[in-house]
């Protein structure tokens, strides 16, 4: 079960999978206790106040093991549609790890080329040892994926690529910016994300969390059809107040 991930054939694993342990622990914690305190004998309400508080979060535990095995595979694949490739582009995605939005990507590009980077050493996914280090793991997917032909992973960081600029049609990015441990280092991967994408390219990162300031840095960088969209609830990151949020926007040609 854990291996198929939206009808996938690679293996993308959980992203951050102590989230949704923590929650459904607490969540079955307060609901035990919650009911003990109902159902004795001079039981009060407030215990079914607790049972509620619980299902709630058992229910926030549930919708974030959607999002991260089905909907967030749902959500890029409707944007990847929307942007309408023709097909020969050559796309970068910053901050790939095992490689479940370049594989996307790459289905929509059968004539085209896509690098994927990342360090690698801080993925936060779902350990895979078994299956081993996430960037073999990468691109073991690409070959399950039928895409290894026209995919490339490669070490770099995000926020000093090693690529030279205005080179891409397409840039993409999948929680990787949101990773960067500063506001300073996420504005500098969002200006070499515009450095390196082609005068008249787009650029498309999702995220749970910053993403009114990439909005902001991309306008101020001068890109143009800035835009940003809820990816709705079926990528519920902690709730309804945690959405994966798309960010688009063009390069001026
Ligand atoms: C949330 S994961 C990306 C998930 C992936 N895009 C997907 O959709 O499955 C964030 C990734 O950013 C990478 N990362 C963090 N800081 C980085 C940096 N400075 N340079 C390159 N990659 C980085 C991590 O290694 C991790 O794989």
């Amino acid at each position: 079960m854990l291996h198929s991930s939206a009808g996938r054939a690679g293996y993308y694993g959980i992203e951050a999978p102590f989230i949704p342990a923590v929650q459904a622990f607490l969540a079955l914690i307060m609901m035990q206790a919650g009911w003990t305190q109902a159902t004795r004998e001079d039981g009060d309400s407030q215990g079914w106040w607790l049972v509620g508080f619980g299902a709630v979060l058992l229910g926030i535990a549930l919708a974030y093991l959607h999002a991260t095995r089905r909907g967030r595979f749902r959500a890029w694949s409707r944007e990847l549609g929307a942007l309408d490739l023709r097909g020969d582009e050559t796309v970068l995605d910053v901050g790939c790890a095992r490689g479940a939005v370049t594989t996307l990507v790459a289905a929509r590009v059968p004539d085209g080329k896509v690098i994927g980077v990342d360090l690698w050493a801080r993925s936060g996914l779902l350990a895979g040892s078994r299956r081993g280090a996430d960037d073999q793991i990468a691109r073991n997917n690409a070959q399950a994926e039928g895409v290894a032909d026209r995919v490339q992973f490669v070490p770099g960081d995000i926020d000093d690529l090693a690529s030279d600029g205005n080179q891409f049609d397409l840039v993409v990015s999948g929680g990787g910016i949101g990773r960067l441990g500063s506001p300073a280092t996420r504005a500098a991967a969002i200006d070499e994300a515009v450095r390196v994408t082609r005068p008249g390219g787009r650029l498309l990162i999702a995220d749970v969390r910053n993403t009114r300031r990439y909005v902001e840095r991309l306008t101020e960088l001068g890109c143009e059809d800035v835009s940003s969209r809820s990816a709705g609830p079926e990528c519920w990151y902690g709730g309804p107040w945690l959405p994966l949020v798309f960010v688009s926007a063009r390069k001026p040609a």
